[in-house]
């Protein structure tokens, strides 16, 4: 393999929920290749119990080494929640990057000391998500809710935006995104944390109702630009 060779990098999520990641990553490196994988034989996975979504991770991680990827992606916070120790102890040599609600930024954030939180049950319920509250969010109130109804929406959608349903539909939508953020907004939360990768392309809608009381966390910015240099240092080690 020449020293430069490109590295490609895997995804995967239950359903379309990683292509806000997937679309992070393009936007900072256009060239790097890319497989993406969703899973929607097995979806959704929010409800699952961890030991399921663990055996369900390890195959789509196996697939995307067969076909080639070098990095892998675990483009959805429940699966990051019950099986990335797992996958890193499974495959020492391959580098895996996972998903977690952006407590510690929305903390920092926060004025009223209130932050919401939105999730799917297994990754509330997780052990990394309760970790990383205690450890970054013991000064503010944490409110939670599991916002599976987010989840269908954006399989509906297919990936495509809200703005390009139509009026009707996108009304739809928004009375179901409303029902879920309007409580956290009510409890005080001037930041909402998009802790799953499917709601991301919700986000006009989100936006919409959260208005001036909250700021939305997306994290998937914060997570390409992790992929890019976990993508860098592979290259880096392969020049050696
Ligand atoms: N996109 C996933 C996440 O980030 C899970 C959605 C689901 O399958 O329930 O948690």
């Amino acid at each position: 393999m020449s020293a430069d060779a490109e590295i490609k990098a895997g995804f995967f999520d239950s359903g379309v929920g990683g292509l806000s990641i997937l679309r992070a990553v393009k936007a900072l490196c256009p060239d790097n290749p890319v497989e993406y994988l969703a899973d929607t034989a097995n979806a959704p996975y929010g409800n699952r119990p961890p030991e399921g979504v663990v055996r369900l991770s390890e195959a789509n991680a196996r697939e995307l080494i067969s076909r080639g990827c070098e990095v892998i992606v675990v483009a959805c916070n429940t699966a990051t929640a019950a099986a990335i120790d797992h996958l890193r102890k499974w495959r020492p040599d391959v580098p895996f990057v996972g998903v977690e609600p952006a407590v510690k930024p929305a903390a920092l954030r926060s004025k009223t000391g209130v932050v919401g939180v939105l999730a799917t049950a297994g990754t509330l319920h997780g052990r990394l998500f309760n970790e990383t509250k205690a450890r970054f969010a013991k000064d503010v109130t944490v409110v939670a809710a599991v916002a599976d109804e987010f989840v269908e929406e954006a399989e509906k959608l297919a990936g495509a935006s809200p703005d390009e349903a139509l009026p009707s539909e996108r009304e739809r939508i928004h009375s179901v995104v409303k029902a879920k953020i309007e409580p956290l907004l009510n409890a005080g939360a001037d930041v909402i944390v998009l802790g799953c990768t499917h709601f991301p392309l919700l986000m006009p809608v989100i936006a919409e109702v959260c208005g001036e009381r909250a700021e939305v966390i997306d994290p998937s910015e914060a997570v390409a630009r992790r992929v890019k240099n976990v993508i860098e240092d592979v290259k880096r080690r392969k020049r050696k």
